[in-house]
């Protein structure tokens, strides 16, 4: 049987390990998707470097003069590229800018982004270290949809983590990390099923859920 694959488009800023959790459950053929393209906003990005070694589509695109948005001409030519690439979910993997009206608009429903701590908890820049410093016993990660607010969309999947009396912020990120890699393909693959239904903030699964 053939599987229709869900064509992603990818937006991350940094190290891109959750590109390449992505790009590994594809490849075990766990997740029924195909990465169409990578975008970021950094040039150097070590997330474009792993996905042309992958043979994916690899795009810097000028961000413009702002520190945290994308100007409006730049989400224009970020809404641009996923047309062109005919991408039907963005994935936010450790993407550092907050995407506005323009982006929003024209992928309505479909930006999904990991964020590395229990929202709606320690939203914002290092939230590892946030909770790690608030002194909360249990963090973890959340993978919900994206709307206008900074990581206040429907949630979709959580994953808890215990915080240990001897944990560093490094180590306890560490293990936030190993999570994240397994809820952001989970919750594609759930969405790529078209399983994923919202009610106001909630975002319900239908059909049996198989935890991997
Ligand atoms: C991840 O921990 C991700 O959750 C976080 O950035 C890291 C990116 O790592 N994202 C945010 O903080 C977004 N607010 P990666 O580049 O190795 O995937």
């Amino acid at each position: 049987m053939i599987t229709r694959r869900l064509p992603v488009g990818v937006l991350a800023s940094g190290r891109g390990s959750n590109l390449q959790a992505l790009i590994d459950h594809i490849e075990a053929g766990r997740l029924d998707a195909e990465i169409r393209v990578v975008v970021s906003d950094v040039k150097d990005a070590q997330a474009l470097e792993r996905a042309r070694r992958h043979g994916i589509d690899a795009c810097y695109i000028d961000p413009g003069p702002r520190r945290t948005i994308l100007t409006a001409e730049a989400e224009e030519r970020y809404v641009q590229c996923m047309r062109d690439h005919g991408v039907e979910l963005i994935a936010l993997a450790g993407f550092m800018r907050i995407l506005k009206e323009r982006f929003l608009a024209a992928h309505a429903g479909r930006i999904l982004n990991i964020h590395p701590a229990l929202l709606p908890s320690f939203p914002g820049l290092q939230a590892q270290r946030q909770a790690f410093e608030y002194g909360v016993k249990v963090s973890g990660c959340t993978v919900h949809f994206v709307d206008a607010g900074i990581d206040t969309g429907p949630i979709i999947i959580q994953a808890s983590v215990p915080v240990r009396d001897d944990d560093t912020v490094a180590s306890l990120s560490e293990r936030i990390l190993e999570e994240e890699h397994r809820i952001y393909a989970e919750a594609i693959q759930l969405f790529a099923e078209g399983r994923l239904r919202v009610e106001g903030r909630r975002v319900i699964i239908e059909g049996p859920r198989v935890e991997g």
